[in-house]
């Protein structure tokens, strides 16, 4: 694969904590588009890798580029400057405001003159383009208007992973989104909410990156599969050349490395 088609591309990336090597020599990539999912078992260094990539974390050494170009982050900040996104699990959404306004939060619309001088905010503005972002990406949890402390615990994962969405297609149109277990607190259908999501944002031109240990998940929804083994990549395949059995190999580590151009 060309280098220049990767949303994101990592090369090289050690990770120390102390004496800990969480992560040692990874090359990882995304393309625009594409859904990778990140496996591997506790301790693997799935989440230091996605920490890496969202900017939480700076990598002992390694080189980390967006769209063909080199970057350095010092906070998340700076990631979601170039179009990265990190869902964080309901923590990160405001309970006693409704959906839009969470989804809209940090770039919250103004009331006109001479209300926005008071921090007045142009609420039905943003229930209208809270829908129209939902309904873009298929999402019907609940009207816009409800407040996140009356949804379920996979509602609120749909609509932290949305505002993610929101956020990388306002910003940039395309961009990455990470994801660390979204379904992991989830029942059935909640879970087939998310991977329905998940592909809708991918068809949308969005990378994704999947933490997750649900193989059924993994298989449904990747084009690609990273399987981690004691901070190295072991196993970099195309989900269709592959099969359960190897990738559970590579988790337990019984299985040889497969690096696949
Ligand atoms: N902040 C930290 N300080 C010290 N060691 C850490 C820190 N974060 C992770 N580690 C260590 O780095 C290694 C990789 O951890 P990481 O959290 O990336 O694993 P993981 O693949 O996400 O595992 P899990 O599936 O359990 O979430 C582990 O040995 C862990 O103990
Ligand atoms: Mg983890």
């Amino acid at each position: 694969m060309s280098n220049d088609k990767c949303a994101m591309r990592l090369v090289g990336i050690e990770k120390h904590y102390g004496y800990v090597q969480a992560l040692e020599n990874v090359d990882f990539r995304v393309r625009h588009g594409e859904v990778v999912s990140l496996l591997g078992d506790n301790g693997a260094g799935k989440s230091t890798l996605l920490k890496v990539m969202s900017g939480a974390h700076r990598p002992t050494s390694g080189l980390i580029e967006v769209d063909g170009k080199r970057v350095s982050f010092h906070s998340p900040h700076d990631a979601a400057k170039v179009g990265i996104q990190m869902v964080y699990q309901d923590l990160a959404l405001v309970e006693a405001l409704d959906i839009a306004t969470n989804l809209q939060l940090g770039e919250e619309s103004l009331a006109r003159f001479p209300w926005n001088l008071l921090g007045m905010l142009d609420r039905r503005k943003m229930q209208r383009d809270s829908l129209t972002q939902l309904e873009r990406l298929g999402v019907r949890t609940a009207p816009p208007t409800r407040p996140v402390e009356m949804l379920s615990g996979g509602q609120r994962q749909v609509v932290a992973i949305a505002r993610a969405a929101v956020r990388v297609l306002e910003t940039h149109g395309r961009g990455v989104i990470l994801m660390d277990e979204p379904t992991a607190a989830l029942g059935y259908e909640q879970t087939q909410m998310v991977q329905q999501l998940i592909r809708r944002m991918a068809d949308e031109g969005i990378a994704i990156v999947l933490v997750t240990h649900n193989l059924p998940l993994c298989f449904e929804v990747s084009d690609r599969v990273v399987v981690m083994n004691r901070g190295r990549k072991l196993a970099d395949v195309r989900k269709d050349d592959t099969d359960r059995d190897s990738v559970v190999g590579w988790i337990t580590g019984a299985k040889e490395e497969r690096i696949d151009a």
